[in-house]
């Protein structure tokens, strides 16, 4: 075939730039992250897309996004595949996002059992898809105004997400002017320094730190979690899953709750299907309508 009836043939490019991209390679690889992480892309999101791989496609000296997704097909490419994974994910997050549920956590879950805390009791909380940290560090910061010597207790809260790159920065706990913001000065002050290593940052104190365990997690996948949670706040999360995906994990959350427990989610997310599981405790907050085994 002459080169120029080669590029008649050629399917049209769905967004134009450095790497061929086409319908096909958008298709596979939104099928790819549906399969992988529950998320679907609807055809509009392909120029962002494209802007957030094409830098794979550079760095892979690769010719053409039909070569990345033959790439992140192929079984033994787990890596390439996290890597993708992470580079289309959306990790908006922020301190103390949607205040009312730290109150409502406060006033109702820990003020409530904060004597039997003291006494040696357990409390677990979950942050699931917890992105970079602020929405753990908040659970952690609302633990700590109830109870300051929290993290001498029987008290973890478990910061959960698939994007590797965000547990790292969960991890490290640092933190800028502008980010620590719409964190109460009052807890700020008592449960944040300045990093020792670059003074225009923030670094989670200690006691903040000691309290999350940030860990790997993707919610298509069975979870090791063992016992029940007062409290998991899953946020801004289910939004990029379709409906039954969605149902799927509100379902999963209600045995691990304890009787008491509550889940916290997002200002525009709903429980539909799972509704009758669940009874309403507030604006986006839930408690069992009836405790099940866990499996
Ligand atoms: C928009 S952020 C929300 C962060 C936080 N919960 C909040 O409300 O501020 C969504 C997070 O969910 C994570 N996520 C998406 N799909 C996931 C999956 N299948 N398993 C675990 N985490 C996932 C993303 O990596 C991202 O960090």
């Amino acid at each position: 075939m002459s080169a120029a009836r080669a590029l008649a043939a050629a399917p049209p490019p769905v967004v134009e730039g450095e790497f061929p991209f086409t319908q096909s390679d958008f298709s596979r690889i939104a099928a790819l992250l549906y399969e992988q992480a529950g998320i679907t892309l609807s055809d509009s999101k392909s120029t962002l897309v494209y802007s957030r791989l094409a830098k794979r496609v550079r760095t892979l000296g690769l010719p053409s996004f039909a070569a990345y997704c033959d790439l992140v097909s192929q079984p033994e490419e787990a890596d390439e595949r996290g890597r993708m994974l992470n580079a289309l994910t959306t990790n908006l997050t922020r301190f103390y996002r949607e205040p009312h549920h730290f109150d409502h956590l406060r006033e109702q879950v820990l003020e409530p059992i904060a004597a039997k805390v003291r006494a040696g009791g357990r409390l677990r909380i979950w942050s699931a898809g917890c992105s970079s940290g602020q929405e753990p560090y908040s659970i952690a910061l609302t633990i700590l105004s109830v109870i300051p010597e929290a993290a001498e207790l029987d008290v973890k809260v478990l910061a959960t997400d698939i994007d590797s790159n965000m547990i790292a920065q969960g991890q490290a706990g640092l933190y800028s002017d502008e980010l620590v913001e719409p964190i109460p000065a009052a807890l700020r002050t008592r449960w944040l320094e300045r990093d020792p290593g670059d003074r225009t940052r923030w670094r989670m104190s200690a006691a903040a730190r000691t309290l999350v365990a940030f860990k790997e997690l993707n919610l298509m996948k069975p979870w090791p979690i063992k016992g029940r949670f007062q409290a998991i706040f899953c946020r801004n999360v289910v939004i990029y899953f379709d409906e039954p995906t969605q149902e799927k994990i509100w379902s999963r959350f209600q045995p691990l709750l304890e009787a008491d427990g509550r889940l916290y989610i997002g200002h525009s997310e709903r429980l539909s299907g799972a509704g009758a599981e669940y009874v309403s405790d507030g604006l986006t907050t839930y408690r069992p309508a009836v405790q099940r085994i866990a499996s």
